[in-house]
């Protein structure tokens, strides 16, 4: 297995700009405030930052709904802002890679601004226009097609009718993305997270999607056959420039569609969100998972338990809101099981979800599109709301939590929404006063990671669950780490009998709920 790329050692942050630190005071998450706290992520130990789009865009989608690909919306920054913050990363030996979104495109793009309502645009290939819409959904809700005002024509979009989903038969679509991601790559990035990927519209609009239990199943719309070949090029493309590092969200829940894009020649890394998203803690399910992606993936897993797509981790996994024993217990087998580790922002911080109780706290437009869909199906505003509850992804976009003064310390004016309640106790200021802190325990987890190429580069010896405990071994050369994590009840030390050096945690006989255990023993010298 090839282990020599520079990401194989890098553990990840992901940086969800509109959210993380307002430098310039607008409300809004910017280059600025990045760069404020590009020593804060060195501290904390990452080597690599996923800084979600930054592009100019009406910021429908939070700027996954981009109108210009090779610039910087002013409300981020600019060119100048972003360099700087590239460059204080290099400087800091960090890697950065950039959201990409080839799928669609903002309905507010020049290239649609031309093609709509305009059959003899040379734009109007760019897009997927029918006379006779399928019956192909929104992955917000709802219908994938909306209506121009003119022709008596329909165009596709996957997502909100403001994000046009590109036609990616054409082939001057290509050469355009080709040419947007040199771009980036002249500007010094590291790699690019695809996102959507397996969603691309390679062969066109085909038969109707079945129904199954009254849900639409997406067997046509994604995963096309043409999308392999597609992305084969544009991977081929960007390695030929150098050792960039390629990472794809594939929505799928089946480890089978995952493998088929994850491999030498496509994407290096795949996100399994069977891993990442679980409603409820499972040791179990995330045994069953590390196993399964050991068996089917070709190359490394990602690891990654949440994002600005899923309710945070703590939320999920805690026995409370503030269960930050279990959250440092997660995080350590993030760190520690085999795969590329990408760390949500405010995670290391043991950031709760934000819980919108009313419409106008809803700011996500999958959230809003849920209500309006629901109402539309016939149901009462009271259970619109429960859906459109439900379906927002606010719960995790709250801005980061940084000190105890007004906004948390985000901003110095009201940000655009609203901080968690629990700001003046859960921050980053308070958790770097203390030692024992999630923060701290992040900082120690990441730099022996840092430091053991076990941990970095090694196979799996051995892989268990003994009751809740995950209990497993990676050795790389002369090295070898021993990892016990018990997320359930008292039971005994599985490595206790095994000498070694002690790394983390405590060697016990017994091991109590989320307990760590972590021991290396370097061969030769046992
Ligand atoms: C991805 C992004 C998500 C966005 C969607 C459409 O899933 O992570 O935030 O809404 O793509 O671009």
């Amino acid at each position: 297995m090839d282990n020599s790329h520079w990401w194989n050692e890098t553990v990840f942050y992901q940086v969800y700009l509109p959210s993380f630190r307002d430098g310039n005071n607008d409300g809004l998450g910017d280059f600025y405030g990045l760069l404020e706290k590009i020593d804060y992520l060195a501290s904390l130990g990452v080597k690599g930052l996923w800084i979600t789009p930054f592009y100019p865009s009406p910021l429908v989608d939070n700027g996954y709904d981009i109108s210009d690909y090779c610039a910087v919306d002013p409300r981020f920054g600019d060119m100048a802002a972003f360099g700087a913050v590239l460059q204080a990363c290099h400087q800091r030996g960090m890697k950065v890679i950039i959201d990409v979104v080839i799928n669609h495109v903002s309905s507010l793009h020049p290239w649609f601004q031309d093609a709509w309502n305009n059959p003899a645009s040379p734009w109007r290939d760019f897009f997927l226009f029918s006379d006779a819409p399928n019956n192909w959904q929104s992955f917000f809700s709802g219908p994938a097609w909306s209506k121009e005002p003119d022709t008596g024509q329909y165009y596709f979009h996957k997502f909100s009718p403001q994000q046009v989903d590109l036609n990616w038969r054409n082939p001057r679509v290509e050469q355009e993305i080709l040419q947007m991601l040199d771009f980036w790559i002249v500007q010094g990035v590291d790699g690019f997270r695809f996102d959507v990927i397996n969603f691309l519209t390679t062969d066109g609009i085909t038969a109707d999607n079945p129904q199954s239990e009254g849900e639409q199943q997406h067997l046509n719309d994604i995963n096309q056959p043409g999308l392999c070949a597609v992305l084969a090029r544009l991977c081929r493309h960007v390695r030929q420039q150098g050792d960039y590092f390629l990472v794809g969200e594939v929505g799928s829940e089946d480890l089978d569609v995952l493998q088929r894009y994850q491999r030498p020649e496509l994407l290096d890394v795949v996100f399994n969100f069977n891993l990442g998203s679980q409603k409820t803690f499972s040791a179990t399910a995330i045994y069953q998972q590390l196993t399964a992606m050991e068996k089917q993936l070709t190359g490394v897993p990602t690891l990654f338990f949440s994002s600005h797509d899923m309710p945070r981790m703590i939320s999920r996994f805690g026995e409370s809101e503030r269960d930050t024993a279990r959250a440092i217990a997660v995080m350590a087998l993030q760190i520690t099981a085999r795969g590329v580790p990408f760390i949500f922002q405010g995670e290391e911080n043991g950031m709760t979800d934000y819980v919108p109780e009313s419409l106008e706290q809803i700011y996500d437009i999958q959230g809003r599109t849920h209500y309006h869909s629901a109402l539309a199906d016939g149901l009462p505003p009271g259970q619109a709301l429960v859906q459109a509850i439900q379906h927002s992804r606010d719960g995790s976009r709250s801005p980061c939590q940084w000190r105890n003064t007004p906004h948390a310390g985000f901003s110095s004016c009201p940000p655009w929404i609203p901080v968690n309640a629990n700001y003046p106790e859960v921050n980053a200021r308070a958790m770097q006063d203390d030692p024992d802190s999630i923060f701290h325990a992040y900082q120690k987890l990441i730099l022996l990671r840092n430091q053991s190429p076990a941990l970095q580069h090694g196979e799996y010896q051995f892989l268990e669950c003994i009751q809740q405990c995950l209990w497993f071994a990676r050795r790389f050369g002369d090295e070898t780490v021993m990892v016990a994590i018990n997320f359930g009840m008292e039971i005994s030390n599985p490595g206790r009998e095994i000498a070694g050096e002690l790394l983390y945690g405590e060697d016990a006989s017994v091991l109590g709920k989320n307990h760590i255990v972590i021991k290396r023993t370097v061969h030769g010298k046992e």
